[in-house]
């Protein structure tokens, strides 16, 4: 019982050691990296073709839906026939008649688990609703494997086509014309493909600029630093692996070459809004941003990207980082470059 003791306080001590010092960010990550790991594979059955979201439970909202001078609010709503959930985030204190830009945000994890308000995906969306006095409306799509793709590409653009047609009271404060769109993780994959497929409808002048944060866009064969940085905080060589049979499951490796779910393999990125990429040199995903900053260079798009240095998968989510503040600022000086802010 006294060696317990002795030992939970020098694991409590070496903790606040490691989180209250910003130098030792590395090891913290190693840390976090571990405990993901551990909860991930303690509580997820990697064969299975349903998901018990057991570790979802570790990452809850800690805030309330007031917290930092956003409100937050779940909405079920329906575009063409097509049921979608949506959070709304709203400045607290927003004038009656005042109009502000609005993003519609698609969160990250995978397509198989998350949601807009959890920890992790809950704070760039109040954090960008906060700094720059906008409409986030993020999009609750439906996860795989429960739901096979392409559900969750079909539920992102009628959200998308949703906030530019309904006349919902959530949407009075919305400037239509800046309306712009974010992905974090596979759902910047979402945001990539809702942009491509607006193009395809003659609608893409209504999507003033596409921020992704840490990308992951189905390239396995096209890039290498998924082999290089295979265990990386939120992002694992397994865990790539098995979401991606989720999501496609026997059909994986022909929708890895369909442009449709690929979005870098289209012949063209010409007529894309402004585009804002943010990674991390710790993220295993790396070179899939990197990869559309050349096809957006190519084909002269005008595109900010930037790689932090140490930042991981996720990182917008981790609010304790120095690196995540730099990160918001980065993507406030885009939205003000391109005047929606
Ligand atoms: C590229 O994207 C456009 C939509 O913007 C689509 O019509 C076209 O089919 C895509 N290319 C391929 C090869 O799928
Ligand atoms: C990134 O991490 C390396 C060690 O892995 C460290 O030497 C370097 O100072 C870090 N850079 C920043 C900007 O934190």
């Amino acid at each position: 019982m006294f060696l317990f003791t002795i030992l939970f306080w020098l694991i409590g001590a070496l903790l606040i050691y490691l989180f209250v010092f910003d130098h030792k960010i590395h090891y913290r990550i190693k840390i976090i990296d571990l405990l993901y790991r551990f909860l991930l594979f303690k509580t997820v059955d990697f064969s299975s073709s349903t998901i018990e979201r057991k570790f979802e439970s570790h990452l809850p909202v800690i805030k309330s839906d007031t917290a930092n001078g956003v409100k937050s609010e779940k909405i079920q709503v329906e575009h063409d026939g097509v049921p979608i959930t949506l959070y709304v985030y709203k400045p607290l204190g927003l004038g009656e008649k005042e109009t502000v830009p609005c993003m519609i945000h698609y969160h990250g994890g995978g397509l198989i688990v998350f949601h807009p308000n959890n920890r992790v995906e809950d704070h760039p969306s109040r954090e960008i609703c906060r700094r720059t006095n906008c409409v986030v409306v993020s999009v609750d799509y439906s996860l795989a494997p429960e739901n096979k793709w392409p559900k969750q590409i079909d539920e992102s653009y009628a959200a998308f086509k949703w906030v530019l047609e309904s006349e919902h009271e959530m949407l009075k404060n919305v400037d239509l014309e800046k309306v712009y769109l974010s992905g974090s993780s596979a759902g910047a994959n979402l945001a990539t493909l809702v942009t491509f497929k607006a193009r395809e409808n003659n609608l893409v002048s209504a999507i003033k600029a596409l921020c992704v944060f840490y990308p992951w866009f189905y390239v396995h064969p096209l890039v290498d630093s998924r082999q290089k940085n295979e265990w990386t905080y939120m992002t694992y060589g397994n865990f790539v692996d098995w979401a991606e049979h989720c999501t496609f499951g026997d059909k994986r490796d022909s929708a890895m070459k369909d442009p449709k779910v690929c979005p870098m393999l289209n012949e063209s990125f010409k007529d894309l809004p402004p585009v804002c990429i943010v990674s991390g040199s710790r993220d295993m995903l790396k070179d899939e941003a990197l990869l559309f900053k050349k096809k957006l260079k190519n084909d002269n798009i005008p595109v900010t990207c930037k790689v932090f240095p140490n930042a991981t998968h996720e990182s917008l989510g981790l609010e304790w980082l120095k690196s995540t503040v730099l990160q918001f600022d980065y993507i406030e000086d885009f939205l003000k470059t391109h005047d929606l802010i």
